[in-house]
């Protein structure tokens, strides 16, 4: 089926046909060849600061346990008993030493091993041997404070599959000295969309806001949608699918370096950051982006005519695929852990208002992403519809002044990273047909 697969893309010319959306038998694939291979983000470090804290997510469609334990150690199992698979844990967050099933009683520790039967001497016998029923064990890594899992023994290192993407996390995640936190818990919804629309949206997709988002353009809200700002920008598309787009205020703003940004944070952005850095993030006012396969983040800083009183933070999202027609979105608000709590306040209230679930511009995009999942999932669609990737294609990579890492291109309005997105979704999907 590796011919198949080929069959729908043409990344030469810059189509791809639309059956990849919603096909059943390529979600599918996705699960066991991009899901169940690479490390997928899953949590942010300040979620479970303390022993014995813990959250429930998603690895593709199946729920893990995310928790920390002794020394810090963090612990990613999956959320079924090795008994008859009932979930261990019922509670979204929390704190425990152990999970205990409600089954029949079998109680595993954090990292997943199992330490208690009821009655296993009556019930199993002498020979029954604990250390072989252990919860199914995934992985786990960080970066930048990020908690990444994978049930793949054979991944490469995390740092690797993130390449040059870690420049631009240290940039986002671990700017100052105590680094971003998780404000309250992630909002979640569910949209009967196809979960790649979302990462194919955040990673390089600045040519929808003046048209989605009219109402917000027409507010003054978004940056992007006065057309100046998306040619002070850059498409930076990173090794694996990872990528991201950086977009600069025009110089007529005339807007101060790290326009907005509380002063005790500036100072420890300068000791904390390299002068490449620094020259890249102060004259920010927005950052879009996904890390492959599922998780986009927004840095945005609000820096534009209207916001005299920019509230910036950063979001990130997780489209957590529930089938080939519909997603679960994961969606957090960060904010620097020292930065002042009226600055903390200011942020979060940004973001209820653009991206929290009722924030206007969530609505605009997922109402999109909902209606092409449902216009894509018929035959004639699936067989006929191809999805034009041609803008920019003709475009060279060109690293002008940008002085970060990734292939750049220059200009926001690209096609660039959507196009790197779907290579290292044709990769994953042939190379791992097995
Ligand atoms: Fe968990 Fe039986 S299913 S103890
Ligand atoms: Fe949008």
């Amino acid at each position: 089926d590796g011919t198949k697969i080929r069959e729908l893309l043409d990344l030469e010319e810059g189509y791809i046909s639309s059956r990849v959306i919603g096909d059943p038998e390529i979600h599918q694939m996705e699960i066991e060849r991009i899901f169940s291979k690479v490390w997928v983000p899953i949590a942010h470090e300040s979620e479970i600061p303390n022993k014995g804290d813990y959250v429930l997510r998603y690895i593709g469609n199946e729920e893990v346990i995310v928790s920390r334990s002794e020394g810090g150690v963090i612990n990613v199992v999956l959320n079924a008993c090795t008994h008859r698979g009932s979930p261990v844990c019922r509670s979204e967050m929390g704190n425990s030493s152990h999970f205990r099933c409600p089954y029949h009683g079998f109680t595993f520790k954090q990292n997943g091993d199992l330490i208690g039967v009821p009655a296993y001497k009556e019930a199993f016998g002498d020979a029954f041997d604990k250390t072989q029923y252990s919860l199914v064990k995934a992985r786990a890594a960080t970066y930048a404070g990020l908690i990444f899992g994978t049930f793949n023994d054979s991944a490469p290192p995390l740092e690797e599959q993130l390449g040059s993407l870690k420049w631009y996390l240290d940039m986002m995640l671990s700017h100052t000295h105590g680094g971003m936190e998780v404000i309250g818990v992630p909002q979640r919804w569910t949209v009967k969309s196809n979960w790649k629309l979302g990462a194919d949206n955040f990673v390089g997709d600045a040519y929808h806001t003046f048209m989605t988002h009219q109402s917000a353009v027409q507010l003054k809200l978004v940056p992007s949608g006065d057309p100046k700002f998306a040619f002070y920008g850059v498409h930076v598309s990173c090794e694996n699918g990872n990528g991201l787009g950086l977009i600069g205020a025009p110089p007529e703003y005339e807007l101060p370096p790290f326009y907005g940004v509380p002063q005790n944070i500036v100072e420890q952005i300068e000791q904390k950051l390299t002068p490449e850095h620094q020259k890249a993030f102060s004259r920010l006012a927005y950052i879009h982006g996904n890390i492959y396969p599922n998780m986009s983040f927004g840095y945005f800083s609000w820096a534009t005519e209207a916001g005299k009183n920019p509230g910036s933070y950063l979001t990130l999202r997780q489209w957590v695929p529930k089938g080939p027609h519909e997603m679960e979105v994961f969606s957090w608000v960060l904010v620097e852990k020292e930065a002042p709590d009226w600055w903390k306040e200011l942020a979060r209230e940004t973001y209820v208002r653009t991206f929290g679930s009722s924030g206007m511009l969530e609505q605009d995009d997922t109402e999109m992403w909902k209606n092409i999942t449902r216009a894509t999932k018929g035959y004639i669609a699936s067989s006929k519809l191809k999805f034009i990737y041609r803008m920019g294609i003709d475009r060279k990579p060109e690293q002008g002044d940008w002085p970060g890492p990734g292939t750049v291109y220059q200009g926001d309005y690209s096609e660039a990273n959507q196009l790197n997105i779907w290579r290292q979704w044709h990769k994953l999907l042939t190379e791992n047909n097995e």
